[in-house]
């Protein structure tokens, strides 16, 4: 597959077939990640593969996390619940799940906050484009993923039910693994270039 191909091709997938997907392929799609461009020279990312017995402790305080967010908002029970669940499963059943971090210890240490954000800033950025080479790869090789963004909305809640180091910040969860043969996705939207592109 080229890379035209991958990029157009690719898409978010949220059902899998329960196939396991082999280890030497997740640490080949790890390795793609840790070619993408990153602020001067770091590799300001860390990558997680959550096995079963650490995703129920994860699932657990990530849920008390988002119900007190819920239950803040205002949003009835059975609606909540029914979100957790939603969440819930996919966390559990996904084929292969990883934990994408932000690594904060290799952030320069600028003494004001408007540096300190745009250092941040920067590192988000290299997440994401990681994260695409890892999407990218995944895809071009038959398999699909998904990003969830929860962890982004909890942070120190899953820093303490994985232990993770003070310094990393767990921003998404990836979804990986091979597509349900039901899989498919709806339509894109337009992305019409006026609207997005403009020259000055
Ligand atoms: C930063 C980020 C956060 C996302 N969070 C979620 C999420 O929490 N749950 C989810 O199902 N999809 C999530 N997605 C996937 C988007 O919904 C998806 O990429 C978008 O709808 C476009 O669809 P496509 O990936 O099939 O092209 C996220 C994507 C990005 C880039």
């Amino acid at each position: 597959m080229d890379v035209a191909e991958a990029v157009r091709g690719r898409r978010s997938v949220r059902h899998f077939s329960p196939c396991p997907v082999p280890r030497e392929t997740i640490e080949e799609l790890v390795q793609a990640a840790c070619l993408a461009p990153a602020p001067h020279h770091s590799r300001p990312w860390q990558f997680v593969l959550l096995s079963q017995k650490v995703r129920t402790a994860l699932v657990q305080a990530m849920e008390e996390a988002w119900q007190r967010d819920l239950a803040a908002d205002g949003v009835p029970p059975a609606q909540a619940e029914a979100l957790l669940r939603r969440s819930r499963q996919r966390i559990l059943f996904s084929p292969a799940l990883i934990l994408c971090c932000l690594d904060m210890a290799q952030a320069r240490p600028w003494p004001d906050p408007r540096r300190q954000r745009a250092e941040r800033d920067m590192f988000v950025q290299s997440l994401g484009a990681a994260i695409q080479n890892l999407q990218l790869l995944a895809h071009a090789k038959g398999l699909g993923t998904c990003i969830m963004a929860a962890p982004a909305f909890c942070q120190e809640d899953v820093k303490r039910a994985l232990a993770l180091p003070q310094d990393w910040e767990p921003l998404f969860l990836l979804q990986l693994g091979y597509p349900h043969p039901s899989h498919r996705p709806p339509p894109r939207p337009p992305s019409p270039l006026d609207a997005i592109f403009k020259e000055l």
